[in-house]
């Protein structure tokens, strides 16, 4: 992985071709040329109508120069995109604009252009070429590498999608200026959920950032050299922890459970993807729904005795610096145990947290493990923060 410089050419090793830079993507023309099969003649881009506005000229202008032709889907914004009528249309405007096996599509977006993109890429012609340009946080830290594409369900978020390796990812750490606040937030969630599960070094590293630059002022420091140069290593240091932690197990192997397993990545996703789809993925951003979803994770993981509390601490405190997160008060939690439970018949067996043992030590667990009792206090307890609670007494 790179980031700066030229990125590699070839397909062979298990670590994907990510550049990522400060204005990078003026030279996604040069990159594709270099990546992409010699027959590749054109490149469906897609995008958000928001996101295009601000950058699909750039992109179309440096591709258009090394001779590609173009053709382009606008979807529409917010997780609805990730639905079976948005991958019909994606698929059927492959077909209009006659795109070849040997051609390419490049996802312009955050995590939601790039996970439907992805599962349109590997599907039509039983798979074209794949670029990814994330324009998140969350997409370039996380969604971005590793593979994994998906859309959702009307009964669970993520249900359908392939794993499917992109030819090369362009990080432009610039395109972070135009990003509302609560969505670099929402970024930034993932970024302590990396240093929670992967090492204290990630942790403390993202904890200064976070305490250095602190969101109210991000419009400013984006006119620093000093932000933009940390933001830039910020980036690069979290994108090759997922590179590395997901090159070592490309599929998420089952069987697994040990502590380098990619599962540990899921940390705060069992409560965070049932909280989006109680709300209906309208209340909460996704790294949002993950910060809360942290919170009740490590707090099971203290009342089974395994997380001392100088460390939930700490996670806690590294949470509550990013900023305030949403109110849960709307959030009714036997509709949030419901959710688990409909998350448990689904995937059976393999309904499984992620909890703490300390910062840099996940632990997995299966559902059954736990008991339902903990996982109540544990909700009752992060979600009572931000409630009534006379709405719970009969
Ligand atoms: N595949 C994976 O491994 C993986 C990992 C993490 C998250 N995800 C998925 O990613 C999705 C969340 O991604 P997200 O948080 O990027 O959400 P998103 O794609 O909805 O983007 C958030 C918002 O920011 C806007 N936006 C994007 N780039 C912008 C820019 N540069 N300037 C201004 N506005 C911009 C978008 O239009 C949108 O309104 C979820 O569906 C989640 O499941 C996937
Ligand atoms: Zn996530």
């Amino acid at each position: 992985m790179k980031s700066s410089g030229s990125a590699r050419s070839g397909k062979t090793s298990a670590r994907p071709i990510i550049e990522i830079g400060d204005g990078v993507r003026f030279r996604v023309g040069d990159i594709a040329k270099r990546c992409l099969d010699p027959d590749t003649r054109r490149i469906h881009i897609v995008s958000n109508r928001k996101v295009s506005g601000y950058y699909g000229k750039d992109i179309s202008k440096s591709l258009r120069k090394a001779g590609f032709e173009l053709s382009q889907s606008l979807v529409i914004d917010g997780e609805r995109a990730k639905s079976f009528s948005g991958l019909q249309k994606v698929l059927e405007d492959f077909s209009r604009a006659s795109i070849r096996r040997t051609d390419a599509c490049l996802a312009l977006g955050g995590g939601v252009v790039g996970d439907l993109a992805g599962v349109a890429s590997s599907v039509y012609l039983r798979g074209i070429q794949f670029i990814q340009v994330p324009t998140t946080l969350i997409a370039q830290i996380d969604a971005s590498i590793g593979g994994k594409t998906a859309i959702n369900s009307r009964y669970a978020k993520n249900q359908i999608g392939t794993f499917y390796e992109p030819s090369f990812i362009l990080t432009d750490v610039a395109v972070l200026e135009t990003l509302p606040g609560r969505e670099f937030a929402s970024g930034l969630y993932e970024a302590i959920k990396h240093g929670a599960v992967g090492n204290r070094k990630l942790f403390n590293e993202t904890k200064d950032f976070i305490e250095e630059f602190p969101l109210a002022n991000l419009r400013k420091s984006f006119a620093q050299e000093e932000f933009r140069r940390r933001l830039r290593e910020f980036v690069s240091i979290h994108a090759d922890f997922k590179a590395r932690l997901v090159s070592a197990d490309l599929r998420e192997k089952s069987s697994r459970a040990d502590r380098r397993s990619r599962k540990i990545l899921n940390f705060g996703h069992t409560i965070g993807h049932a909280l989006e789809q109680v709300s209906s993925y309208k209340h909460f951003r996704h790294g949002e729904a993950i910060g809360i979803g942290m919170l009740v994770a490590a707090e099971i993981s203290k009342s089974l005795g395994i997380l001392r509390s100088d460390e939930l601490k700490l996670l806690n405190d590294a949470i509550e610096s990013v900023g305030q997160l949403p109110p849960t008060k709307d959030i009714e939690p036997k509709h949030l145990l419901a959710a688990l439970e409909s998350d448990k018949k689904i995937i059976g067996n393999s309904l499984q947290w992620i909890l703490l043992e300390s910062i840099g030590k996940p632990k997995i667990f299966r559902h059954e493990e736990i008991g339902r009792r903990v996982i109540s206090s544990a909700i009752f307890a992060v979600l009572g923060r931000s409630w009534n609670f006379s709405q719970f007494e009969d």
